[in-house]
C-alpha cells in the first residue's frame, strides 16, 4: 500500500507530516512513502534527506496522491484538493469539528476515511498519537519568545555596575499543556511568572515550574476528564475584575484559554489593556477562536494604547522543523495503530479508532460534523 505526503498549501504552514526520522518506522510497516518534491523544504527536511530516509519522490500532487491508500498531511485538503484524493483513500491530518460543511461533504463524495487529530482521545494509551498536546507545547514555547522579542525590556534580573534591572513580570492565563511550556520558557528567560487556570488541579504543576498559582475566590464549573468547561457569563465578569490587577502589573501576558469547539472566552477586557503600561506585550494562542482579549484581531499584531496585542495564528509553523518532527512522529504511531500486515485495518471497536475516525467510506460517524454537513445542505 502506498503512503503518500503532498506539500501543504495553506497559508504560511511550513510543516510536513513525515520527518526522516518517522519514514523508517512508516516503512516497516510494510507501506511504501511517497513525498511531494519540496513538501519538506520549510521545516528544512531536503527531498535528498527525505528520500535517504527512504521515501520516493513525486514531481506534483497529482502523482504523489494518485494510487495512494493513505494520505498523511498536516491541514485539512482544501476543496481542491479534495478531488486529487483517491476514491476511498483514508486521510489522516487535523479535521477540526468545526471544518466547512461543504468539505466535510466533498470528502463524503469521495467515500474518504478521515482520521481527526482533534479527535484523538486524551488517554495515556494514545498519548505518543497527541498532535494537539505537541503542536501546543511548541505554540506555548513560541509564544513566549515572541512576547519577549516585542518586549523593550529584558526578562532576567540584572545586577550590573550600571544599576539593578527588575526580572520582567509574565503573566499566563490558561495552564494546560500550551500555559506549562510557557511558564516554563518564562522561567527559563528569568522571568518572574504567574498563573492562572479555572482547573485548581494545575496548581502543583504551576508551582513546580517555579510560578506562583494566582488564586482567586471563584468557584469553576467542572469539565470531563479533567478538562475545563465553558464557564457563565457571571464567573467570567466576576473573573476578569479579579485579574484585571495582576494584567495591569504585568510585561507580558500569554493567554491559552481555549475551549475545544467553542469560542475563546474573554478574559481581558479593552479597558485592562487601557490600564497596562506601554510597551507590555500580550500575546493571545487563544486568537484562533477568537482571542482571550478583547482587542486581539486573529491574525495580526495591533498596538493600542502602546500595547502589543499579538493574536497571529498557528505559532508551531513558525517552528516548523521541531513542530514537524513532532508531528510527523504523532502521524506515524497514528499508522502504526491502523496498518497491519502493510494494509489498513480499521477496528471500530477500538477506543481510539472509534473516537478518532470522524469519517468512515464517506459516512460522517462524529455528531457534530454529520449535523454540521447535513445543515449546511444548499448553504455555502
Ligand atoms: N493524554 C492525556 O491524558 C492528556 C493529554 C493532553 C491534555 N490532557 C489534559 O487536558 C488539559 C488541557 O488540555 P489543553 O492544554 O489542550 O487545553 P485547552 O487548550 O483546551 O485549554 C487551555 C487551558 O485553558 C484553561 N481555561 C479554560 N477556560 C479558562 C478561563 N476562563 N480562565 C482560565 N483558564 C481557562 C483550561 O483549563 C486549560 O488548562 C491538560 O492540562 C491535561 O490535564 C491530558
Amino acid at each position: 500500500m502506498k503512503l503518500s505526503v503532498p506539500r501543504e498549501t495553506a497559508p504560511e504552514e511550513r510543516r510536513i507530516a513525515v520527518s526522516p526520522d518517522s519514514i523508517p518506522r512508516l516503512l516497516a510497516l510494510g507501506v511504501s512513502v511517497q513525498v511531494e518534491r519540496g513538501a519538506g523544504e520549510a521545516a528544512g527536511f531536503s527531498d535528498q534527506a527525505l528520500e535517504a530516509a527512504g521515501a520516493t519522490l513525486a514531481a506534483d500532487p497529482k502523482s504523489c496522491l494518485e494510487g495512494s491508500g493513505v494520505v498523511c498531511k498536516v491541514q485539512p485538503p482544501n476543496l481542491d484538493e479534495v478531488p486529487l484524493l483517491p476514491e476511498g483513500a483514508t486521510l489522516v491530518s487535523f479535521l477540526p469539528t468545526s471544518a466547512s460543511p461543504q468539505l466535510l461533504r466533498a470528502l463524503c463524495g469521495r467515500h474518504i476515511t478521515a482520521i481527526s487529530f482533534e479527535l484523538i482521545p486524551r488517554i495515556s494509551r494514545a498519548q505518543a498519537m497527541d498532535a494537539l498536546s505537541s503542536q501546543a507545547s511548541i505554540g506555548g514555547y513560541k509564544a513566549v519568545l515572541m512576547g519577549a522579542d516585542r518586549l523593550a525590556k529584558i526578562m532576567p534580573l540584572q545586577m550590573t555596575a550600571a544599576g539593578t534591572i527588575p526580572p520582567s513580570r509574565v503573566l499566563v492565563l490558561g495552564a494546560g499543556v500550551a500555559g506549562l511550556q510557557a511558564i516554563a520558557t518564562a522561567r527559563r528567560l528569568g522571568a518572574v511568572v504567574e498563573a492562572y487556570d479555572v482547573r485548581p488541579a494545575v496548581r502543583d504543576e504551576v508551582r513546580s515550574l517555579g510560578a506562583t498559582f494566582v488564586e482567586l475566590e471563584l468557584e469553576a464549573q467542572e469539565g470531563e476528564g479533567g478538562y475545563a468547561r465553558e464557564q457563565s457569563e457571571e464567573f467570567l465578569a466576576k473573573q476578569r475584575e479579579l485579574i484585571g490587577q495582576r494584567v495591569q502589573q504585568s510585561d507580558l501576558v500569554v493567554t491559552t484559554a481555549a475551549i475545544p469547539g467553542r469560542p475563546s472566552p474573554v478574559l481581558v477586557t479593552k479597558e485592562m489593556v487601557e490600564g497596562m503600561r506601554a510597551g507590555s506585550v500580550l500575546v493571545d494562542l487563544a486568537a484562533e477562536g477568537g482571542g482571550n482579549c478583547q482587542l486581539t484581531i486573529p491574525g495580526e499584531e495591533v498596538v493600542v494604547n502602546g500595547v502589543r496585542i499579538v493574536g497571529l495564528r498557528n505559532l508551531p509553523a513558525m517552528v516548523a522543523s521541531t513542530s514537524s518532527q513532532m508531528y510527523a512522529r504523532n502521524v506515524a504511531t497514528v499508522c502504526a495503530h491502523l496498518v497491519k500486515g502493510g494494509e489498513l485495518s480499521l477496528d471500530l471497536s477500538d477506543e481510539i479508532t472509534n473516537a478518532s475516525c470522524a469519517i468512515h467510506a464517506g459516512e460522517i460517524r462524529n455528531e457534530l460534523m454529520r449535523e454540521a454537513a447535513l445543515g449546511g445542505v444548499g448553504k455555502s
